[in-house]
């Protein structure tokens, strides 16, 4: 891969939160969500790479931009597999709160799992814990080697959790360990990726949300040296199917990194599209706007945070093709 596209793929979740942050709050989460898709899909154009969509907005029948399978890029130079969510946490958007990214995951083709839109129970941590936790294992026995391989008491970790009934017995487990929770409204590729910056206060996430978010989770902390596991959890026989389908004949399987984002190589670039732990949503002011990105790239392990001043004067559409 080009260490150029690391760039070009700011431009793209740059325009893409530029278009879905002006919907910052006003209760309309399929019209943010559809300003960052077509911002994206406009500015990925504009991208010298032969890029397939492989984790996206859905199925070509029921997405009409940046849908599994779709070709971006302008036709030439590497080709690549692109993870896209132009918002994570739409419902964030909505209401204004905390987490909100435009999210995009690139690596070499066929590195990334094709994975199903369905739920994946995961669990994610940041450099200092690879190797130390283990999604079979009781959730006491994850917080104490956690906290061991980070050098703090159970009682100073910090899991993030999605606030979901499915999450009770998750819930209780780790209290009874001693730690401290985050209880999240949506939005779990924040929390995955926050695990690996100490400044956040985040130390993992643990429980079940989206698979898509999940290989996009995988790519982050691939480029950070961190570590997710997966398991998919499909809730009917359909899902089962879905999951044949794609290759996994054992439903249960423990997806490891190499699952999710396979090869020595990954960009992945986010910006914020509210504040968060991590990166500044966006503001506007007048004719101009500020984002703050976060790029990385796993093969070289360079992280770089990305300070945008945008004329909106300039680029009214909040896209400059050229
Ligand atoms: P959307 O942006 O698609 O709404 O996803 C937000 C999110 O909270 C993800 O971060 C998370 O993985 C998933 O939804 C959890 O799903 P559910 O809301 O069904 O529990």
């Amino acid at each position: 891969m080009e260490r150029s596209l690391s760039m070009e793929i700011v431009r793209v979740t740059e325009a893409a939160a530029l278009a879905s942050a002006r919907w910052m709050g006003r209760g309309e989460k399929e019209e943010a969500d559809g300003a960052a898709t077509e911002a994206m899909r406009t500015v990925f154009d504009t991208v010298p790479m032969q890029g397939t969509v492989v984790i996206g907005e859905g199925e070509k029948d029921e997405a009409p931009m940046l849908y599994i399978g779709e070709e971006v890029g302008l036709g030439q130079g590497p080709e690549v597999d692109i993870a896209v969510d132009p918002v994570e946490g739409t419902n964030i958007v909505a209401l204004g709160t905390w987490n909100a990214l435009c999210v995009v995951g690139i690596a070499d083709r066929r590195n990334l799992l094709h994975a199903p839109d369905m739920y994946m129970e995961k669990i994610a941590v940041g450099p200092e814990a690879v190797g130390k936790v283990d999604i079979n294992a009781p959730v006491s026995k994850n917080l104490k080697a956690i906290a061991k391989a980070k050098g703090k008491d159970i009682e100073d970790i910090v899991v993030v959790v999605l606030n979901r009934p499915r999450h009770d017995q998750l819930i209780e487990d780790i209290r009874k360990a001693g730690a401290r929770i985050k209880l999240i409204p949506d939005g779990d590729v924040a929390a995955s990726i926050n695990a690996a910056f100490d400044h956040t206060g985040v130390d993992m996430l643990m429980g079940i949300g989206g698979a898509p978010e999940g290989v996009l989770s995988a790519i982050g902390l691939k480029c950070l040296g961190g570590e997710i596991q997966g398991r998919l959890k499909p809730r009917n026989d359909e899902e089962v199917k879905r999951c044949h389908k794609m290759g996994i004949k054992d439903v249960d399987k423990v997806l490891t990194m190499e699952d999710l984002c396979s090869g020595d190589d990954a960009i992945f670039a986010a910006t914020g599209i509210t504040d968060g732990e991590l990166l500044k949503g966006v503001q506007f002011k007048g004719d101009k706007a500020t984002t703050e990105t976060v790029v990385m790239r796993a093969k070289s392990g360079t992280i770089r945070f990305i300070d945008g001043t945008h004329s909106l004067q300039k680029k009214p559409d909040l896209v400059i093709k050229d």
